[in-house]
C-alpha cells in the first residue's frame, strides 16, 4: 500500500517544493517506488524537474490520471506535473466535494503501485490544498527556520483537523521538517526551540540548512543529488528520507 504525504504550509517560499522534489527523488534512489503529484499552479515542483506543465489537468477534465504521468528521468520517479489551469479549480469548486475526492480516488485505486505519492501543494489553505490533505494519510510540513515561522499555522491545524473530522480520514499530523537552518543567526536556535517544544516528537531530527546549491539545482532542472552530490544539502535530503522510511 502506498505512504500518501502531502506536503503542506499556507505560507509561501517555506522549502514545500524542495522538499518535496529531493525527498521524493531520496526515495526513488532507496528503490522505492515514487510518484510525485504537482497539485500547485505556479507549477514549481514540475519545472524543478525539467518537465513542461500540462494543458489541462485530468483533475478538471475527468480523463485518466496514466495518460498524464511522466517519467521523471530518475528511475523510479513518475511526476504528475502541475497545470496552470489548476489555479481556476481553486477559485471556482472551493467546496466541491466531488472534486476533493476525485484525487484520492485517482491515487486510491488508480495509481497504488508507487510505495510513496508525495503531493506538493500551492501556499494557501484554499480548495487544493482541501483536495491534497483529502487524498493524503499523512501531512509533512516544512517550517522556514524565522522570526514568525509559526504565525498563521492555526488556520492550516483547523483545516488538517477538519478534513480529519468530516472525510473520516486516518491523516496523520507526520511530520514537521525546519528548513533553511542557519546556525549562525542568532535566532534560529530560538525558532528551533519553539517548534519543537510546540510539535513535540514529530519534529524530524533532520534539519535541512540554508544551502544556495538547492535553488540552483532547481533553476538547471535537476534534483540536489544529481546537481550537488557533496553538498550539507544532499546529506541532509539522504537523511530526512531516512527518517521518512523509518517511520514506516
Ligand atoms: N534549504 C534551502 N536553502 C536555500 N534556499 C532554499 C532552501 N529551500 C528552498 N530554498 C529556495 O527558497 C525558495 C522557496 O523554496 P520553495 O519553492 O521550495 O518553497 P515553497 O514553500 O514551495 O514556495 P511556494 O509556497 O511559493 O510554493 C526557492 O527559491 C528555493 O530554491
Ligand atoms: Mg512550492
Amino acid at each position: 500500500m502506498s505512504h500518501i504525504i502531502c506536503v503542506v504550509n499556507q505560507k509561501g517560499g517555506v522549502g514545500k517544493t524542495t522538499t518535496a522534489v529531493n525527498l521524493s527523488a531520496a526515495l526513488a534512489y532507496s528503490n522505492c517506488p515514487t510518484l510525485l503529484v504537482d497539485l500547485d499552479p505556479q507549477c514549481n515542483a514540475t519545472s524543478a524537474l525539467g518537465k513542461t506543465p500540462l494543458e489541462n489537468h485530468p483533475l478538471a477534465t475527468g480523463r485518466p490520471w496514466n495518460d498524464s504521468l511522466v517519467n521523471s528521468g530518475i528511475e523510479r520517479l513518475d511526476l504528475m506535473p502541475g497545470a496552470r489551469s489548476l489555479a481556476d479549480i481553486q477559485a471556482l469548486n472551493a467546496e466541491d466535494p466531488v472534486q476533493t475526492k476525485r484525487l484520492r480516488d485517482v491515487l486510491a485505486y488508480g495509481l497504488s503501485d508507487y510505495q510513496y505519492v508525495l503531493i506538493d501543494s500551492p501556499p494557501s489553505v484554499g480548495a487544493l490544498t482541501k483536495t491534497a490533505l483529502t487524498a493524503s494519510d499523512e501531512t509533512l510540513m516544512p517550517i522556514q527556520c524565522e522570526f514568525f515561522a509559526m504565525e498563521g499555522l492555526t488556520r492550516m491545524i483547523e483545516l488538517i483537523r477538519d478534513v480529519r473530522n468530516n472525510e473520516q480520514r486516518r491523516l496523520e499530523f507526520a511530520g514537521v521538517v525546519l528548513t533553511m537552518v542557519d546556525y549562525n543567526l542568532e535566532l534560529t536556535r530560538e525558532v528551533e526551540n519553539d517548534v519543537r517544544d510546540f510539535f513535540g516528537e514529530i519534529v524530524f531530527r533532520t534539519v535541512i540548512p540554508r544551502d544556495v546549491s538547492l535553488a540552483e539545482a532547481s533553476s538547471f532542472g535537476q534534483n540536489i543529488f544529481e546537481y550537488a552530490p557533496r553538498s550539507r544539502a544532499a546529506r541532509a535530503y539522504r537523511e530526512l528520507c531516512m527518517e521518512v522510511m523509518d517511520r514506516g
